[in-house]
């Protein structure tokens, strides 16, 4: 599998151009990216790249790989990331690895958005895997319930858990955040319920990436498969 994302990435890195501003992902995948470009770096490729968590600055970091904010450049080329789903429309369920929110900014800001993967990430339909929503702790009880309604407007309904970092104790982002990771099995619907869950006060950003990915690079036994996104950026 690890060898999988690792094919995967390298694709990626063939879309990269001397002087481009790159988004750097998160994940086991996102590193394979990162670890490749700094091999690049490392052969004379004039980058620079905006990490979108603390794991991903320090891996830019120890690969030598020049960072730079979105306060110090106005956009970026490409960010290249790794996703938890895919469907065949390229919207994602993202945050895993808890950088949704960076990783959401970053992505937006982006001219492209380049999905790495293995195939397995590839599903029919989003909601298998728990959706991640980052929430801010004070008042989690009703942003809880105010979550369970936009739910069931959406027509969706399964079980909700703080998420917990190894240790046990609950995790935190790097933006000081709370993850509420919810079982919904099937989102029919993701736009609508992405847009519900934007409009709810205590979520701070939501794991669905809607119209943000132009392409998916999939890894499998097989070879690799690259899809394009038909639709414009935001559709
Ligand atoms: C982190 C993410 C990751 O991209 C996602 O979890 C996939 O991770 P991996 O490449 O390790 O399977 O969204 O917030």
């Amino acid at each position: 599998m690890d060898q999988l994302k690792r094919q995967a990435a390298a694709r990626a890195l063939d879309e990269v151009r001397d002087g481009m501003q790159l988004g750097l992902g998160t994940g086991s995948t996102a590193k394979h990216f990162v670890e490749l470009l700094g091999e690049r770096v490392a052969a004379g490729l004039k980058v620079i790249g905006v990490p979108t968590s603390e794991a991903t600055r320090a891996d830019a970091e120890r690969c030598g790989v020049k960072l730079t904010t979105l306060d110090e450049i106005d956009h970026l080329d490409i960010t290249v990331d790794g996703a938890d789903e895919i469907d065949p429309e390229l919207n994602l369920i993202k945050g895993g690895g808890g950088a949704l929110l960076r990783e959401k900014i970053v992505a937006a800001a982006s001219d492209r958005m380049i999905v790495i993967a293995d195939d397995t990430k590839w599903v029919p339909m989003l909601g298998k895997f728990p959706l991640p929503v980052e929430v801010i702790p004070f008042g989690l009880g009703a942003t809880r319930r105010a979550i369970e309604k936009a739910f069931a407007e959406c027509g969706v309904s399964g079980q909700m858990a703080v998420r917990k970092a190894k240790d046990g104790h609950v995790f935190v982002t790097d933006g000081g955040h709370w993850i509420v990771d919810a079982q919904l099995g099937r989102i029919a619907d993701p736009a609508s319920l992405a847009k519900a869950l934007s409009a709810i006060p205590g979520v701070v950003e939501h794991g669905l990436f809607i119209g943000l990915a132009s392409s998916a690079v999939l890894a499998g036994g097989e070879g690799i498969r690259v899809i394009e996104r038909r639709k414009p950026k935001g559709d």
